[in-house]
C-alpha cells in the first residue's frame, strides 16, 4: 500500500470512529489506538503535503485567528417558525385546523413529523459534492455570517458526507452545547476562578462567534440537523421524515427523538411525552416542533410573511426565570463541604417551584456579586440543583449600561440599545467597568458589526473617559440622583471622595437635596459593589477635573440662569446647554423673574412671550454663539 492509499484508508477509518463516538455515542476503538492512527495520518500528511485535503479529519482546527466574520447571502432564506402559545391540546389543534383549512383537499388526518426544538443557534452547512465548504449563521434570515472555521471544530459534523455527492446540499440545523459539556466547562472555569457561562445557549452562541478557532475547539459543541436549504443534484424524498433519514445515512447527526404522528391528538401525545422526558435529555430544548410531513403538501401550504404555514413550534415553560434573593445560607454537605445556597422568592421554573439555588462557592458569590435583595436568573436543567445564573436580570443591567453611556451621562457615541443587548446577552459585559475593557476584536466579532464601527465604539469609549464629576455621578444611576442633582453635588463638594464619605446630614446642606435623595446616595456608596465599580472605572482611566466645583464659582456665568427656547441652527440644544453650564451658568426649563437671559432660536413660542413680559433680556442665536466663543476663550 503506498502513502496515498494509506492516507485514504486512515481518513475513512478515523471518520468512522469519529462518527461512532460523536454521533452514535458508541466508541468503537480505545482512545490510545485512535490517537496512534491519528498521529500516523498527521505525519503522512506532513511528509506528503500534496496529498493534504481540507476534508481530512486532521484539519478541523487549523484556521487562523480572524479579524471578523464575512457575510454570507443565503441561497434560500433561513426562516423562523411561528410559535403556538396555547395549552398543549389547544396549540396542537389550532395548528392542525389551520393546516386543514388551508389545504381543503387534505388527507384527513394530516401526517406530521414531530421533533424537538433545540435551544442553540441555527446554522446552515453547505456541502458541495459531499464536502463541507461553508457554514453560516442565520443572521437576519437573508444574510448570515461565515463561521466555517468554528463549525469545523464540531466533531459530530462530517467534513465529508457518506455516499452523497449531490452537487449542492445545504443542511440546516442547530449547534448547541450539551448539558454535560456546559457543566464541565463551568466546573473548570470555577476551579480557575474564571467567568462561567450563563446557560448552554449563550455558551453555543459565544463559541460560534469566537474569532480564534483554537479557543472555539476548547468549548465542545454538538449539532442536530433538522432540515434543508439549497439542494441541487439530489432527488428529494417525498416526506420530511425521509429527508431526516437520508441526512442520517449521510453521517449527519439527526436526533432520534422524533416521530411521525397523525392528527391533532397524536401531536398532543408527543408534546406530553416530551414534557415528561425533557429533564432526562442530555441537552436543553425549549419546546417541540410539528411539521407537515409531505413535501407536496408543504409546497401547497407555502408561507405567511416569513414563516412557513406547514410548521409550528410549541414551547414548554422556560427553564430560566427571574426571582429575588431573600437570604443566603451556608449548607454543610455530607463531606463537610460548605456550599452557599440562595433562598429565593419561590418561582415556577422548568416545571417545578424552586426556592433554593446553589451558589457553588464563595468565589462565585463574589464574582457574580449576589446580594440579598438582588434580582437573579434561576436556571433549572435536568435534575441538577437550580443555580443562580447571573447578577440582576439582564434587562436591568442593559438599562444601567444604556443610562451610563447616555448622551447626558458618559456620552459614549454609538453605544445603542441593540449593541448593549448583544453585549449583555452574550455575557461579554457584566458590569459597567467591562465597557472599558472592550477591544476592537471582541466588538468586530459581533453579528453585524464591521471593523470600522467597532473601532469607532472603542474610540468613543476612550473619549468618554474624560468627563466631569457631575456627569460621572449622574451616570452611576443612583436612585433619585438626576442630572441636576448630580451637577449640584459636584459643584458643592468638588471631590468624589467627599461625596462618597458624606453622611446624610452633610448631603442635606446641598440646596435641593432632601432626605430621600440623601439616603439614596448614602445607601449607594455603602454597597461594597458600587464602591468597587467606581474604583475600577477610575483605574480604567475615567477622570475629571478634581476642582470642578471650586472653579465653577469663579466662571464667567457663575450664578446666572439661562433658558433656551426655539430651534437653534448651528448647535443642538444639548450642546448649548452644556457649553453654558461649562461656563458656570444654570440652564432652567422655564422663565421666571429669576431668569437672567433667554436664548430664543427659530419659532420660539410662549417662553419668549414670557421673557418679554418679565423684561428678561433675550438673545438670538448669533448673540449666544458670539458670547460663548468670547467666554470660552478667556
Ligand atoms: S425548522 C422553516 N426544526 O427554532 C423552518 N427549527 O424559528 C425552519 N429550531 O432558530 C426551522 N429546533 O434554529 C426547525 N427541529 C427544529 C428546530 C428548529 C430548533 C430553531 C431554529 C430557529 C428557530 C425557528
Amino acid at each position: 500500500m503506498d502513502a496515498g492509499q494509506r492516507i485514504v484508508q486512515l481518513r475513512s477509518d478515523i471518520e468512522r470512529y469519529d462518527h461512532n463516538y460523536y454521533v452514535l455515542d458508541t466508541p468503537s476503538i480505545p482512545d490510545a489506538e485512535y490517537d496512534k492512527l491519528f498521529r500516523e495520518l498527521q505525519s503522512l500528511e506532513v511528509q506528503h503535503p500534496e496529498l493534504l485535503t481540507p476534508d481530512s479529519p486532521t484539519q478541523r482546527v487549523g484556521g487562523k485567528v480572524l479579524d471578523g466574520f464575512t457575510s454570507v447571502k443565503h441561497a434560500v432564506p433561513m426562516l423562523s417558525i411561528r410559535t403556538e402559545t396555547d395549552t398543549e391540546a389547544g396549540g396542537a389543534s389550532n395548528f392542525d385546523t389551520r393546516v386543514k383549512n388551508a389545504l381543503h383537499s387534505a388527507e384527513d388526518p394530516v401526517e406530521y413529523n414531530c421533533e424537538l426544538k433545540f435551544d442553540g443557534l441555527a446554522i446552515n452547512l453547505r456541502y458541495e459534492c459531499g464536502v463541507l465548504v461553508q457554514a453560516a449563521t442565520r443572521g437576519d434570515g437573508e444574510t448570515g455570517e461565515d463561521v466555517t472555521q468554528n463549525i469545523r471544530t464540531i466533531k459530530s459534523i462530517p467534513l465529508r458526507l457518506r455516499d452523497c455527492d449531490a452537487e449542492v446540499l445545504e443542511v440546516r440545523g442547530e449547534a448547541y452545547m450539551s448539558r454535560k459539556d456546559f457543566n464541565s466547562y463551568n466546573d473548570k472555569q470555577r476551579e480557575l476562578g474564571l467567568a462561567t457561562l450563563v446557560n448552554p445557549r449563550n455558551g453555543a452562541a459565544g463559541t460560534i462567534r469566537q474569532l480564534d478557532p483554537a479557543l472555539s475547539a476548547k468549548r465542545p459543541l454538538s449539532f442536530f440537523a433538522y432540515g434543508l436549504g439549497e439542494a441541487k443534484g439530489w432527488t428529494l424524498p417525498e416526506t420530511h421524515s425521509a429527508i431526516l433519514d437520508a441526512l442520517k445515512s449521510f453521517g449527519l447527526p439527526v436526533c432520534d427523538v422524533r416521530t411521525v404522528a397523525k392528527g391533532a391528538h397524536e401531536l398532543v401525545a408527543f408534546h406530553q411525552r416530551i414534557a415528561n422526558e425533557r429533564d432526562a435529555l442530555p441537552f436543553d430544548i425549549d419546546g417541540v416542533v410539528y411539521k407537515v410531513n409531505s413535501l407536496k403538501l408543504q409546497a401547497e401550504l407555502g408561507f405567511v410573511s416569513r414563516e412557513p404555514r406547514w410548521a409550528v413550534a410549541h414551547k414548554f415553560p422556560a427553564e430560566e426565570q427571574l426571582t429575588v434573593v431573600r437570604d443566603i445560607e451556608i449548607q454543610v454537605g455530607r463531606t463537610g463541604k460548605l456550599t452557599p445556597v440562595a433562598k429565593l422568592e419561590p418561582v415556577f421554573v422548568g416545571g417545578t417551584t424552586v426556592s433554593n439555588a446553589t451558589l457553588h462557592n464563595e468565589g462565585e458569590i463574589r464574582r457574580k456579586d449576589v446580594h440579598i435583595g438582588d434580582t437573579v436568573i434561576v436556571r433549572r436543567a435536568g435534575d441538577v440543583i437550580p443555580e443562580v445564573g447571573g447578577l440582576f436580570c439582564a434587562a436591568q443591567r442593559k438599562q444601567a449600561i444604556l443610562h451610563f453611556a447616555g448622551r447626558r451621562a458618559m456620552d459614549v457615541e454609538g453605544l445603542g440599545d441593540k449593541l448593549v443587548e448583544q453585549l449583555v446577552d452574550e455575557s461579554i459585559i457584566h458590569s459597567l467597568p467591562d465597557l472599558y475593557r472592550l477591544d476592537v476584536a471582541t466588538l468586530a466579532a459581533l453579528e453585524r458589526m464591521a471593523e470600522k464601527s467597532a473601532q469607532n465604539i472603542v474610540d468613543a469609549l476612550e473619549k468618554s473617559k474624560r468627563t466631569t464629576l457631575g456627569r460621572f455621578l449622574f451616570s452611576l444611576g443612583i436612585r433619585h440622583v438626576g442630572e441636576t442633582t448630580a451637577k449640584d453635588l459636584a459643584r458643592h463638594f468638588g471631590k468624589l471622595e467627599t461625596i462618597m464619605q458624606a453622611g446624610a446630614e452633610r448631603l442635606l446642606t446641598v440646596p435641593d437635596v432632601g432626605p430621600v435623595v440623601a439616603q439614596s446616595i448614602v445607601g449607594f456608596f455603602a454597597e461594597a459593589h458600587n464602591r468597587e465599580v467606581v474604583q475600577q472605572l477610575r483605574e480604567l482611566g475615567v477622570h475629571w477635573d478634581e476642582h470642578e466645583g471650586v472653579t465653577a464659582q469663579v466662571l464667567p456665568l457663575s450664578g446666572q440662569t439661562f433658558v433656551l427656547t426655539g430651534t437653534l441652527a448651528s448647535l443642538s440644544r444639548d450642546e448649548a446647554k452644556s457649553r453654558l453650564e461649562a461656563l458656570g451658568a444654570k440652564v432652567a426649563g422655564s422663565v421666571s423673574k429669576k431668569t437672567d437671559c433667554v436664548v430664543a432660536g427659530a419659532e420660539a413660542g410662549s417662553k419668549l412671550d414670557k421673557a418679554r413680559e418679565l423684561n428678561v433680556p433675550v438673545w438670538d442665536e448669533a448673540a449666544l454663539t458670539e458670547h460663548l466663543s468670547k467666554w470660552e476663550n478667556i
